[in-house]
């Protein structure tokens, strides 16, 4: 049979014509996903990440019932003009712990992968109350409700636990701790030691400016300062994972 001929045969015959073509195309396929699934190889190993603490988590989960993504990614991409600006690239291993992750792909706002350390509590509580009196051109909206707020988290150890599912490595000491944790870590009056063992670097102090009351304000700026301080990046070694 001539090259040709056999061609018209594959064809004009639909099953083989439907079986060749899964053939083909399942060869990308499986060249695209298999490596996904180990992955130690596709997460780089990093010094410093931790699971969120519970008052993190909380505000965390008010950046997501505020729709905050739709405005603000989580992620710094490997450009030069990026880099500068926010500091340095996302890694993979930065949003392990997060379900769903941020990255997002829309930029009204800024970049917040980094944005930890970068401002004081009281700008951020200021920026939230009000944008425009802190950055006149803004276009942000305004979420001074938070700071009436009290902080309402029904179950807090289930927060955890539901992360733990999906493969957060919380420990039972943490999940045994969360309510009082979650409560501590924005009184400056307590005693944080344990916080600071179960969730190194952890931000502690009154995030809203007011001691008498657990905020979801407080809630919100304890996640937005610990963003991106995590990974210690002077024992990150970037060609590592390429030797
Ligand atoms: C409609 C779009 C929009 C939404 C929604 C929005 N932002 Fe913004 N955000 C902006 C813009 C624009 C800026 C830059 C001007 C400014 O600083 O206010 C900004 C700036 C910021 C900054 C300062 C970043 C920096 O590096 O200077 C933070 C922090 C921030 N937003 C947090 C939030 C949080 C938290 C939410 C949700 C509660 C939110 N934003 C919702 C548009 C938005």
């Amino acid at each position: 049979m001539a090259l040709l001929d056999k061609h018209k045969f594959v064809e004009r015959n639909a099953t083989l014509l439907l079986v060749g073509s899964l053939f083909v195309v399942s060869i990308g396929g499986i060249v695209e996903i298999v490596p996904l699934f180990y992955l130690e190889n596709t997460i780089e190993k990093v010094e410093g990440m931790r699971p969120y603490s519970p008052l993190e988590l909380a505000g965390r989960n008010i950046y997501i019932r505020e729709g905050c993504y739709t405005c603000h990614s989580q992620m710094i991409r490997p450009f030069r003009d990026e880099v500068e600006r926010y500091g340095h690239y996302s890694l993979a291993a930065e949003s392990m712990y997060d379900h769903p992750f941020q990255w997002g792909s829309k930029r009204t706002g800024p970049d917040l992968a980094r944005v930890g350390d970068r401002y004081s509590n009281e700008w951020h509580v200021q920026h939230l109350i009000e944008p425009r009196s802190v950055v006149p051109e803004s276009v942000m909206p305004s979420y001074s409700f938070l700071k009436d707020t009290p902080l309402q988290v029904t179950n807090v150890a289930m927060e955890l636990s539901a992360n733990r599912a999906v493969g957060v490595p919380y420990t039972d000491e943490m999940l045994e701790n969360a309510a009082a944790d979650l409560k501590a870590q924005a009184d400056p009056n307590a005693d944080t030691s344990g916080i600071s063992e179960r969730y190194p670097k952890a931000k502690i102090g009154d995030f809203d400016g007011n001691a008498a009351e657990l905020t979801e304000m407080d809630a919100l700026v304890a996640y937005l300062q610990m963003l991106g301080t995590l990974v210690d990046f002077s024992t990150y070694d970037a060609t590592a994972g390429y030797r």
